[in-house]
């Protein structure tokens, strides 16, 4: 099997000084950057939208992973596909036309993907598998870094494990809250095939970023 991806949370990051901040990663061996909007609505926090993450394009070459937390969400498409977003993840509570979405996604020329709260079951993916590019299990209710890893999570992912591989099709599976060095070790054993961690990749500064993403990749325990 091929290495997990890795793919930060710049909600972890200096937003004083994010472009330097995306450049720090990329260059620490992140696959792609993950970037969470907020809309202070669907989710209880606020954080960014399309002209920042145009503003931040230019720093890597990377595949921005954004992973919007926003209702409602068709408006916006355009806009992110505009700001470079490549893979574009919605939660299916944000809107009644999920199909509708993932369309309008991809006629954007991007991937889209699907968010599964820790309350949303798996089987919410079943219709709509032939339309999709990602399905993001959140490990955490969306809002905030920092929390803890719902473990009952973790056989989501072996069930969509599953399924993925039924389909034939080559769909990322991308777990996002809580992941640290040993709960990896958890998600990567359940069958994910991409990382996203804030606080596990910034912590302890620059100079860590490198071994941070090299211990989430590797599955080791501290
Ligand atoms: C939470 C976000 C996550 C968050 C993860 O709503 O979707 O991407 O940044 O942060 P950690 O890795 O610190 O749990
Ligand atoms: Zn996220």
């Amino acid at each position: 099997m091929s290495e997990v991806l890795i793919s930060p949370s710049i909600l972890s990051a200096d937003f004083a000084e994010l472009g330097v901040e995306i450049q720090r990663i990329d260059t620490a061996g992140a696959d792609m950057i993950h970037i969470d909007v907020m809309d202070g609505h669907f989710v209880p926090n606020l954080t960014f939208g399309p002209p920042i993450i145009e503003k931040l394009r230019p720093h890597s070459k990377k595949p921005f992973d954004v992973h919007l937390m926003i209702t409602p969400v068709d408006p916006y498409i355009d806009a992110y596909a505009k700001a470079g977003a490549n893979i574009l993840t919605f939660h299916p509570e944000a809107g009644p036309h999920v199909h509708r979405t993932l369309q309008a996604i991809q006629a954007a020329g991007m991937k889209p993907g699907l968010a599964l709260n820790p309350g949303t079951p798996a089987e919410v993916i079943d219709p709509v598998l032939d339309d999709i590019d990602l399905i993001l299990v959140m490990s955490v209710n969306p809002g905030f870094g920092g929390q803890s890893f719902i473990d009952s999570q973790l056989r989501k992912i072996e069930v969509l494990r599953k399924k993925i591989d039924t389909s034939g099709r080559d769909i990322v599976l991308e777990v996002d809250g809580g992941v640290n060095r040993e709960t990896a070790a958890k998600v990567i054993s359940a069958g994910v095939t991409a990382i996203v961690a804030g606080s596990a990749v910034f912590r302890g500064g620059p100079d860590q970023y490198a071994a941070n993403i090299a211990a989430l990749r590797s599955g080791a325990s501290e």
